[in-house]
């Protein structure tokens, strides 16, 4: 008990700050674990914590049938949440890089608790991080640090070099998310699915981060086969049509489990007839820039 009541301890005290571009950013919510989540030996519970790891996965539409088996990177993994999340849904195996080095110790700690022997942590800097040291993972999760990285450019390059299948990204907010999703096709992802902004954090202020998800349908060697991803012939189409089809088609092929994030305005698809997509084309919606006051 009192190894759990210490843990907790810790996690605050290590939540009250992280790394950021210049200096530390210290978050405005004061008393709260950055994140909850949830492992056999412990678990952060939602009243406790600043953000919610099981609902961030379920607007990803990371459920069981999209992540068991699967290998997983999380880059600014803060002290672990999403990738302890995850094993309950199954991965194969999860690794996580993060700068401040009592979140990584923290990680370890609870990963040794549960033991959950195919996560593995490690303090590291995404701005110095080599694509080919990390390998290619089914699975990357890149959320709420593109703006604490120096280079957005190498962090996007990097995270298309290490992407087998699914890269979910979260913005801070403000980002341009239309350019970046652009910037992620460019560099050889095949199709992008804009979710609308986050909901869990504890800030009803805070829920502006854009989330996308981008896709690879053509497998790479090493990385596991998603179920049922391919795409529509879409040569002749512009960069916006591609987002928008290309979304259209693999939220039908994927089958994903979208219950979790409707986006406004949704219908069936008139290109996709029977299918229970939601017309994307007219429900994008972008966040607005430039938000003051938001714990990133
Ligand atoms: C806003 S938090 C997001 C944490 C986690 N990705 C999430 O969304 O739950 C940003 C995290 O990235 C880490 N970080 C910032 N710059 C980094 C860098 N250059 N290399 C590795 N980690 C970094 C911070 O310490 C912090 O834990």
């Amino acid at each position: 008990m009192q190894k759990i009541d210490d843990l907790m301890e810790r996690l605050l005290e290590s939540s009250r700050s992280f790394r950021k571009r210049s200096g530390r950013h210290v978050l405005r919510t004061e008393d709260v674990v950055y994140c909850a989540f949830s492992t056999p030996g412990f678990s952060v519970p939602r009243a406790l914590a600043q953000r919610d790891a099981a609902r961030r996965l379920t607007r990803f539409g990371l459920d069981r049938s999209q992540v068991a088996g699967r290998t997983v990177l999380d880059l600014g993994c803060n002290a672990g949440a999403m990738l302890f999340e995850l094993t309950n849904r199954g991965v194969l195996s999860g690794r996580g890089i993060e700068f401040d080095l009592d979140k990584v110790e923290l990680a370890r700690e609870i990963s040794r608790l549960s033991q959950l022997t195919q996560l593995q942590f490690e303090q590291g800097d995404i701005d110095r991080v080599d694509a080919a040291d990390l390998g290619l993972f089914d699975v990357v999760l890149a959320l709420a640090i593109e703006s604490h990285v120096l280079d957005q450019n190498r962090l996007l390059a990097l995270l298309a070099e290490v992407t087998g299948q699914v890269l979910c990204f979260e913005g801070n907010a403000g980002c341009d998310i239309r350019e970046i999703g652009t910037t992620l096709l460019k560099l050889g992802f095949d199709g992008i699915e804009y979710l609308g902004t986050c909901d869990d954090d504890l800030r009803a202020a805070n829920n502006r981060r854009p989330l996308l998800k981008a896709w690879r349908t053509r497998r790479r060697s090493g990385s596991r086969p998603f179920p049922g991803v391919s795409l529509p012939s879409m040569q002749s189409q512009s960069a916006a049509e591609v987002v928008t089809h290309a979304a259209m088609a693999l939220r039908a092929e994927a089958a994903m489990e979208t219950s979790g994030c409707a986006m406004p305005g949704a219908s069936a698809s008139p290109r996709f007839p029977g299918s229970k997509l939601p017309n994307i084309g007219g429900a994008w919606r972008w966040p607005v820039a430039g938000c003051n006051g938001i714990d990133e």
